[in-house]
């Protein structure tokens, strides 16, 4: 297996260093004959290229099975500067479209050693798992961006626009997912106002046809982000455009207790992904070791699932991170009034006790 490195910016090299330990402990346990590309990308990338995402990165990341990729950006004082400010158009979204990556998976799961700290009351957010099936390469996203002079005014806008191939392709990925989990999926759009939401739901339940034993239904936006916090049980998969997706996936990724614990998985036809934490550069924290590698750590065993098909392997690594959590060892951000302050470890330790765990099972 041919695995492309983006390492991304300020912690991101940090919480990728755990990731690829981990990764190279399961590749000993199973026999795996793993290679590793550096690919060039992001800040880095901007200061020798002048470029955030140069054409030979692209051209090597496509000989890849699979991206993994840390964080970008750098920090909010230089929001500005042009070595980050052009990052989402130049890099991100490029990196998407690129491969083709229309399907986004989000999950957010409840750990249980940790569910004290989620912002939500016990009872409510207890056996929680929600995955967040997110469109990815189209939508408002790619839709027309204007900048108009109206009487004597700016007037600037951007568009959605979703054609019925985009909404069917991610709807069968979402009732795929939904066919390996607890068989319910709810359609999320806004269609008692957007034309492109009636779409959503004329193929979404198009789709639904196909797959009898997935129990579907459909909430508007609004009720969505609502219902998250009031009862998100109630949720096994969700599908929703690129937009809409972007906001609930946030909404949902705090549910669990910290934004540090969670991967994700980007997926188009093929079985090439990408694979990447949901969080950001983190520049306060970078080179403290002080940083949670687990939402990198965590995107080994979804890239083991979705581009390898191991799911033996995927499981070693799943288990190994519980085992971890459940003997009570915690990164700085993980860390409460209840925990044993001699198990706090930073990145480093923390990344050696998943290696540990992973060699151990
Ligand atoms: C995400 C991020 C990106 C997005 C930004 C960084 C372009 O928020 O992956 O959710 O909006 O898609
Ligand atoms: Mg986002």
């Amino acid at each position: 297996m041919k695995i492309g490195i983006l390492e991304g910016d300020y912690i991101g090299p940090e919480i990728m260093a755990e990731a690829i330990k981990v990764l190279n402990a399961v590749s000993q346990k199973r026999k795996l004959d793993v290679e590793l590309v550096d690919l060039e990308v992001s800040g880095k990338a901007f200061d020798k290229y002048g470029k955030h995402l140069p054409e030979h990165t692209l051209e090597a990341a496509a000989k890849c099975d699979a991206l993994l990729k840390g964080p970008f950006g750098g920090p909010t004082e230089e929001i500005n500067h042009p070595k980050w400010s052009g990052l989402e158009r130049g890099a991100i979204l490029p990196l998407r479209k690129n491969f083709n990556l229309y399907a986004n998976l989000r999950e957010s799961k409840v750990f249980k050693p940790l569910i004290h700290l989620s912002p939500l009351k016990q009872e409510v957010i207890d056996g929680v798992n929600i995955l967040i099936v997110r469109e990815l390469t189209g939508g408002m996203y790619f839709g027309e961006q204007r900048e108009e002079i109206v009487n004597g005014e700016r007037r600037w806008s951007d568009s959605e626009a979703y054609s019925e191939s985009e909404i069917r392709r991610i709807s069968i990925t979402a009732f795929k997912c939904a066919m390996q989990r607890r068989k319910k999926l709810t359609l999320v759009a806004k269609s008692n106002i957007l034309k492109n939401s009636i779409l959503w739901r004329e193929v979404f339940n198009e789709v639904a046809k196909e797959f009898p034993d997935v129990t579907t239904d459909y909430m508007h936006v609004d009720n969505a982000s609502m219902q998250l916090v009031l009862n998100p049980r109630q949720f096994d998969v969700i599908v929703t455009s690129n937009m809409f997706g972007d906001i609930l996936s946030d909404e949902a990724a705090v549910l669990p207790g910290s934004i540090g614990l969670l991967p994700s998985a980007s997926l188009g036809e093929s079985s090439f992904g990408l694979y990447e934490p949901i969080h950001g550069s983190a520049p306060t924290i970078a080179g403290k070791n002080m940083a949670n590698p687990l939402s990198m750590i965590l995107c080994i065993p979804l890239m083991l699932y979705y581009t390898f098909n191991m799911k033996d392997a995927a499981a070693l690594v799943d288990n190994a991170v519980e085992q971890v959590l459940n003997a009570g060892f915690r990164t700085k951000d993980l860390f409460s009034a209840n925990d044993d302050p001699s198990k706090v470890l930073g990145t480093v330790e923390f990344g050696n006790a998943v290696v540990e765990a992973v060699l151990k099972s």
